[in-house]
């Protein structure tokens, strides 16, 4: 049988999962499932960058817990994925510091998404391993030697910079890593339900794929659309509204969609019932979801045991792929000959005092 190709990609555990997260990168993750060897991350180190107070750290579990029954809802299938806690991968620590060495500082001062992070975690100036963050990720990425990593477009730069690191490796020392493809999802980001750009949990404008009926419905009816339009006979903009961004990717009846679409171009629909129809469309698209987390959360303890078996998963390939790397660096080389010779050394004391 011809091995599989793999993919890597993970989130933060900073808990539940939102609608940007499903359109942004789950929905590749379930369509790639069956044609990669695939490996989901819950990157909590990731999560030290901006975060390393003992009370967030503490927080970890049970929201990884929450994002991977999550995971699971959507159809990550755990039978054929490794789902692993990147901080129990001690590996990752070390191929971070190995790709350290090749990256300049300038090249990750060049990155706007480490400066938006610092900003939005206030923080006056940058620590050092949230500089690092971009070269974290790529040794998440290059562990299991992944050809492509499923992210959002806030991630692009970073499998940018994961690619040349590969490159570099291989140039100084061989071929040991695959240079991977990203792929971003096709809604690169999903607009929050209060118009900003983008979803996110820290502006409290998500949708979460956990939500129940009537909070999706309360969250849709809040929804900021066309703020010129005050009156239902007024002709409103559809092109860059939220409320029919959402209904071009959640509402599945297109013919539905297109005859709002041209009512409220004319002013002949009200904005309630625009909401009410993409309030039941997302509550439509919810409702496997929301089944399928509820046979996952009934059953005690499967997610602990999903995490664990693949963390031990991951950390027999992580091994097996540090092996690689620092033979070929030559690492392994300087240690047999310091060991070798020590031991012959020890070997020859024994024999003289021996006699
Ligand atoms: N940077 C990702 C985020 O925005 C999380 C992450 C960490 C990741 N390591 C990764 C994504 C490796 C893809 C591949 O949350």
């Amino acid at each position: 049988m011809q091995q599989l190709q793999r993919l890597l990609t993970g989130d933060r555990p900073t808990g539940r999962l939102h609608l940007g997260h499903y359109v942004g990168s789950i929905a590749n993750r379930l369509k790639l499932q069956s044609e990669y060897d695939c490996h989901f991350l819950i990157a909590d180190l990731h999560m030290l960058t901006t975060r390393p107070d003992k009370a967030d750290i503490e927080a970890i579990s049970e929201n990884a817990r929450q994002m991977v029954l999550d995971y699971l809802a959507c159809g990550i299938d755990p039978a054929r994925s490794v789902i692993f806690l990147q901080s129990a991968v001690h590996e990752t620590y070390e191929l971070n510091l190995f790709f350290e060495m090749l990256v300049t500082v300038p090249r990750l001062q060049r990155l706007p998404s480490l400066k938006d992070m610092k900003d939005s975690a206030n923080l006056a100036e940058m620590p050092f391993g949230l500089l690092g963050y971009p070269v974290l990720q790529s040794a998440d990425i290059l562990l299991p030697r992944a050809h492509i990593v499923p992210v959002g477009k806030d991630n692009e730069a970073h499998v940018e910079l994961t690619r040349e690191i590969a490159r570099r490796f291989n140039n100084l020392y061989g071929e040991v890593f695959p240079v991977p493809e990203v792929l971003v999802g096709d809604v690169p980001t999903l607009v929050g339900t209060d118009g900003n750009a983008k979803m996110s949990k820290s502006l409290n404008n998500t949708i979460l794929l956990s939500d129940d009926e009537t909070t999706v419905r309360k969250q849709v009816m809040s929804m900021y659309t066309d703020p010129n339009r005050v009156r239902a006979d007024i002709p409103g903009t559809v092109e860059g509204n939220p409320v029919f961004i959402y209904h071009d990717v959640f509402n599945p009846d297109r013919q539905q969609v297109a005859e709002l679409k041209q009512r409220y171009r004319q002013g002949a629909v009200g904005d309630v019932e625009v909401k009410e129809k993409l309030a039941a469309a997302v509550n439509a698209f919810l409702d496997p979801i929301r089944e399928q987390r509820a046979r996952y959360e009934a059953r005690r303890g499967f997610v602990d045991e999903v995490i664990y078996d693949g963390t031990l998963r991951m950390r027999e390939r992580a091994r097996e792929t540090l092996l690689e790397a620092r033979k070929a660096m030559g690492l392994t080389g300087v240690w047999n000959r310091i060991s070798r010779k020590a031991e012959v050394a020890r070997k020859q004391r024994e024999k003289s005092s021996v006699r």
